[in-house]
């Protein structure tokens, strides 16, 4: 019985009310932890579950400008709060890509409601150095592994830009290895949100990284979904 109550993340609710409403609202459950795999300093390190608060997600996408035609992909989705969201806001598609496979499981579980049915909505239980850009548009990162990993998302992000040129914008929370993105021949880095000044939630302070592909340097403050959160 205890063991129960505790699955259902209640405190972490009660703690943060708004994180609460807004899994509510989208009629989702995306509280949870799932522990880190590795050591902090291994290439392949897997950092663990948490959740992107939904304050810092709705700036962030607001100031992306995600847009009906965009194609959006979060590396490390866990259960999918950022996957429903964009998906929400009117995103064409959104997918997460996942590596742990109870999480995927969670996060299908959440896909499965009727609301959600018919919606693009996808999750892939991968590693997402092996995950194809073939369509994406907008990636978004919650510091989710190593900087080895991260080394081969790149590549192959450019190799895939090098093929098929296209607009393309990332938003990479907690930059830990911002300078792999800031190395790539096709990524350029087009803002920063310094934690100090910018992102406050939770009492944690959070930096955030914006590059883009395909001439798309201007970004400022475009939304098309602002009114709506
Ligand atoms: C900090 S959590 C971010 C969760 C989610 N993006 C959000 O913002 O709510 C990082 C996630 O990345 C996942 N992850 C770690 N290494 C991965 C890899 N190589 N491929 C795919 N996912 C990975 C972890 O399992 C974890 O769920």
């Amino acid at each position: 019985m205890v063991a129960a109550l505790k699955g259902l993340g209640l405190k972490d609710r009660a703690m943060h009310p708004y994180d609460h409403f807004w899994d509510l609202r989208l009629g989702i459950s995306t509280f949870g932890y799932h522990p880190a795999v590795g050591m902090a300093d291994h290439p392949n390190f897997r950092v663990h579950y948490t959740p992107v608060p939904y304050s810092i997600l709705f700036r962030i996408l607001s100031h992306i400008g995600l847009a009906a035609n965009d194609v959006f992909v979060d590396l490390g989705c866990g259960l999918g709060r950022t996957v429903f969201s964009a998906a929400w806001l009117g995103a064409k598609r959104a997918i997460g890509v996942e590596i742990e496979g109870s999480l995927v499981e969670q996060a299908d579980r959440n896909r499965a409601k009727d609301r959600w049915r018919d919606r693009n909505v996808e999750f892939v239980c991968q590693s997402a150095e092996s995950y194809a850009h073939a369509e994406t548009t907008v990636i978004f990162m919650f510091h989710p592994f190593g900087e080895g990993t991260m080394t081969s998302v790149i590549r192959g992000l450019d190799q895939t830009l090098a093929q098929k040129p296209r607009r393309l914008r990332i938003a990479y929370l907690n930059p830990v290895h911002s300078r792999v993105l800031d190395a790539s021949e096709q990524l350029v880095r087009i803002d920063h949100w310094p934690a100090q000044r910018h992102i406050l939630s939770r009492n944690s302070r959070y930096d955030v990284g914006f590059w883009a592909a395909g001439g798309n340097a201007d970004l400022a403050g475009v939304s098309h979904f602002s009114a709506a959160i």
